[in-house]
């Protein structure tokens, strides 16, 4: 395993639920470490790059809708093996068939707002990493 770096994002429904520190302890519990962080109000623009790899799906409008639909609060997490750990910690996008236990399991309602982003891929990890903070703001640990 490598010392990797994720983009996650706790999305409105989670941040309005009050529930930012029980899913960074998630992180930290399983190894992860907070390098960088930041609260934000989207833009509608800032949403739609963010997604635009969705762009052309049905859900599209209503995903950008929920993401600028308040506070999120985006972090960059690095630790071994961290995009697929924080992948696993997250659970499937439908939170009715995320695993118990999982971030999604526990604080999603729906698969629209469903609590949590993590990159899926080294490649876009360092795109969306990129996207949120510059590199003076990323402080490797
Ligand atoms: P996706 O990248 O497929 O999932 P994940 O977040 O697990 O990587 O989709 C991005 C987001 O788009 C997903 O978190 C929620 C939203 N979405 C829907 O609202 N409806 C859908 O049918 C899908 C597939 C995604």
């Amino acid at each position: 395993m490598t010392i990797e770096r994720t983009l996650s994002i706790v999305k409105p429904d989670a941040v309005a639920k009050n529930v930012i520190g029980k899913i960074y302890d998630r992180f930290e519990s399983a190894g992860l470490k907070v390098v960088a962080a930041k609260m934000k109000q989207l833009s509608r623009a800032e949403a739609e790059g963010f997604y635009a790899v969705h762009a052309a799906r049905p859900f599209f409008n209503d995903l950008v809708n929920f993401m600028i639909s308040g506070p999120v609060m985006i972090q960059a997490l690095e630790g071994e093996g961290a995009i697929l750990k924080n992948r696993d910690l997250m659970g499937a996008t439908n939170p009715k068939e995320a695993a118990a236990g999982t971030i999604r399991a526990d604080f999603a309602d729906s698969i629209d707002a469903n609590a949590v982003h993590g990159s899926d891929s080294a490649e876009n990890a360092a795109i969306e990493i990129a996207y949120f903070f510059a590199s003076s703001e990323v402080y490797s640990r």
